[in-house]
């Protein structure tokens, strides 16, 4: 079949991009990746597909023109940073849909496409009436990235209400069904992350919701904006749209909105170091907070540790660090993705030195 080819100029008549159809698969060369990434780094992908079915992913797998070619999945861009001006391949994934697979008088089963956007799936199953993912409002991205490093936020991680995935191998184009344990799902962890880091697409995931919502305010700043909208008694009878929307609340007077700032959300994980370390530090920091996570183990507030280090609110050039959160990096407009990288490793450096813990990025550096 002879691909049909569009092209793209700017207001100069520049030529800026070139699509060619071929068979139903959208092929664009040298775009920008500026809008794709939620830091608004502005790399450049050589060749993006965009893809909107588990067939089309298998296509493009299959091809021998792309058989060796590193391809980059991208849902969102809300957890990556491109340090390269240029990628070879993009699978942008576009893969849609919610489909009910299951329910009874207490719960639904559903089946979601990868390229659906995961807050809009939050506001869908609130419409619904289904509990279990409303503490996860406003958190960018979609739907397929969610397992990848099980995304979490006030109280609640994906693996609460996952039941299943379904992955392309990469090599071999083949789909595969992974349960929870196959997952290994901890603290911004999952295979997809480690072992079985660029092996797989996930397609879509499967989550179990609740009919009968039980709120979870167990983190206390939930509680607080309820109490204040709701009064005391009725925080403890409050609905799942409450939930969502406290969430929302504490979430925007926090974090960076990307469509103002570039940002990727919190750029560390919160370290998690044995208990003895942690009491070593409370000696000298008697102020450091930490939460138990085990008889054995605290984690420690990351934005604590950056902030104390007197990193918060400060501006290198294009680049900075969060002025009421020290967790998130910003790029200030036209910040190239190593500098961001190089903020980061002088951060790492500095926490080090004062604390003795290696704090680890978050974000997928690509
Ligand atoms: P992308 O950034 O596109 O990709 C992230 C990684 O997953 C990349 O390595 C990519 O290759 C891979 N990937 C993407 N899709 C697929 C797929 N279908 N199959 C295989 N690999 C894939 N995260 C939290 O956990 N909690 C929070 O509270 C939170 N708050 C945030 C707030 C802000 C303002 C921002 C900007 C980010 C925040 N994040 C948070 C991080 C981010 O939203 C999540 O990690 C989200 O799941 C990323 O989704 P995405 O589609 O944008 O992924
Ligand atoms: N803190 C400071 N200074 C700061 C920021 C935080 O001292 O500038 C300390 C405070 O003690 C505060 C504590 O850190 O009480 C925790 O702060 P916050 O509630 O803002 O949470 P966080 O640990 O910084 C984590 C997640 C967020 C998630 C929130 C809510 C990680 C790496 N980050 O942030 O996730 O939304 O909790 O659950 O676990 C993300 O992953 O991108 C993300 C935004």
């Amino acid at each position: 079949m002879t691909p049909s080819i569009i092209t793209l100029s700017d207001k100069k008549g520049k030529v800026f991009a070139v699509i060619k159809k071929k068979a139903g698969m959208e092929v664009a060369s040298n775009i920008s990746l500026k809008d794709y990434n939620t830091f608004g780094i502005d790399a450049v992908a050589r060749h993006l597909v965009k893809v909107s079915s588990v067939e089309k992913l298998q296509d493009v797998l299959k091809q021998d023109r792309w058989k060796e070619t590193p391809k980059l999945i991208l849902g969102g861009g809300s957890n990556v940073l491109f340090t390269s001006p240029e990628v070879e391949l993009v699978v942008k994934m576009d893969i849609r849909g919610i489909e009910v697979i299951e329910e009874n008088d207490d719960f639904v089963w559903i089946k979601v496409g990868a390229g659906e956007n995961w807050h809009e799936l939050v506001m869908y199953c609130i419409d619904q009436g289904w509990g279990g993912v409303e503490n996860l409002s406003l958190i960018p991205g979609t739907v397929g990235a969610a397992p990848m490093q099980n995304i979490g936020a006030y109280g609640v991680e994906i693996k609460d209400v996952f039941t299943q995935l379904e992955a392309v191998d990469i090599e071999t184009a083949t789909l595969r069904t992974f349960n929870p344990e196959e997952c290994k799902f901890g603290y911004r962890e999952s295979v997809f992350k480690n072992i079985y880091k660029e092996k797989y697409i996930i397609a879509s995931v499967n989550f179990r919701l609740n009919k009968r919502p039980q709120i979870n305010t167990s983190y206390g700043a939930i509680e607080e904006v309820l109490t204040e909208r709701l009064g005391s008694t009725g925080a403890k009878s409050a609905s799942i749209r409450d939930v969502s929307e406290a969430v929302i609340h504490i979430r925007q007077s926090k974090l960076p909105d990307p469509n103002k700032i570039g940002n990727a959300g919190s750029f560390f994980k919160n370290p998690v170091v044995p208990r003895a370390k942690f009491e070593g530090l409370q000696q000298q920091f008697t102020s450091v907070p930490g939460y138990p996570v085990s008889e054995s183990k605290v984690k420690v507030p990351a934005g604590w540790l950056i902030e104390q280090a007197g990193w918060k609110g400060k501006r290198f050039g294009n680049v900075g660090v969060h002025n009421r959160q020290a967790l998130v990096l910003v790029n200030f407009g036209s910040a190239q993705g190593e500098e961001i990288k190089k903020l980061a490793y002088d951060i790492q450096q500095s926490v080090q030195e004062k604390f003795g813990i290696l704090i680890q990025p978050e974000v997928n550096i690509v």
